[in-house]
C-alpha cells in the first residue's frame, strides 16, 4: 500500500513529545492526592499511540482500558451517530477516569462517551485530547487536558488515519496535493 502522497508536517515529533510531557505533569498534579490507580480509557483506534506515550510519561499508578467506538458515515465527516464496538473490561464505579482521545472534531463522540460513562458512577470523569478543532466543537466539549488546538483541517498521523492509513506516521501532518 503506498503512503507516498506528499504530507506536510503540522505538528512535529518534538512538539508532540514536549506537549505530552506537560500534559502528564498536569494530570499528575490533578490526581496527586489519589493513591489508587487512575483509569486511562483509550478510544480505539486513534488514541493508542498517544496513550502509549502519555502513560509512560505518567510516573504514577494507572490502569489501561480501551473502548471501541465507531460513528456511521464516510471517512472524513462525522455523522453524529455513535456505536460502541468494544466495551471496557473493568468496572469504573468509584474510580478516577480519564478518557484519552486522539481528536475532538465536532465533539459528538466525546459528548456521547461522557454521558454514557457517567451513568457507571465513576468518582471523577475527565477528558484528555491530543487535538481539538475549536471551530467545529464550538467550545461545547469540556476538555480537561488538551494538547493542541488546530484550524478545521483534516489531519493524519500519530494514530490518526485516513482510510486506516497513516496511523504510523511519527508526526501529525496534512495531506498536500
Ligand atoms: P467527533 O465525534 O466529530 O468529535 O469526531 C471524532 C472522530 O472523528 C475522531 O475520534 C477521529 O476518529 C475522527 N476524526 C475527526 N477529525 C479527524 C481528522 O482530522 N483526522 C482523522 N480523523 C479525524
Ligand atoms: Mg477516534
Amino acid at each position: 500500500m503506498n503512503q507516498s502522497k506528499k504530507i506536510d508536517v503540522l505538528i512535529s515529533e518534538e512538539q508532540i513529545r514536549s506537549r505530552i510531557s506537560a500534559l502528564a505533569t498536569e494530570i499528575k498534579q490533578r490526581f496527586a492526592n489519589e493513591p489508587e490507580p487512575i483509569v486511562l480509557i483509550g478510544i480505539l483506534k486513534g488514541s493508542v499511540i498517544f496513550l502509549a506515550d502519555l502513560c509512560r510519561a505518567l510516573d504514577r499508578p494507572v490502569h489501561l482500558e480501551f473502548m471501541g467506538v465507531s460513528s456511521y458515515g464516510d471517512a472524513t465527516v462525522t455523522s453524529g451517530v455513535v456505536r460502541i464496538t468494544q466495551d471496557l473490561t473493568a468496572t469504573i464505579k468509584g474510580r478516577n477516569v480519564v478518557i484519552v482521545e486522539d481528536i475532538v472534531d465536532t465533539g459528538l463522540t466525546i459528548k456521547y462517551l461522557l454521558q454514557m460513562l457517567k451513568t457507571r458512577d465513576p468518582k471523577s470523569l475527565s477528558v484528555c485530547a491530543l487535538v481539538e478543532k475549536p471551530s467545529k466543537s464550538k467550545g461545547e466539549v469540556p476538555i480537561d487536558f488538551l494538547g493542541f488546538s488546530i484550524p478545521d483541517q483534516f489531519i493524519i498521523g500519530y494514530g490518526l488515519d485516513y482510510a486506516e492509513l497513516y496511523r504510523n506516521l511519527p508526526y501529525i501532518g496534512v495531506m498536500g496535493d
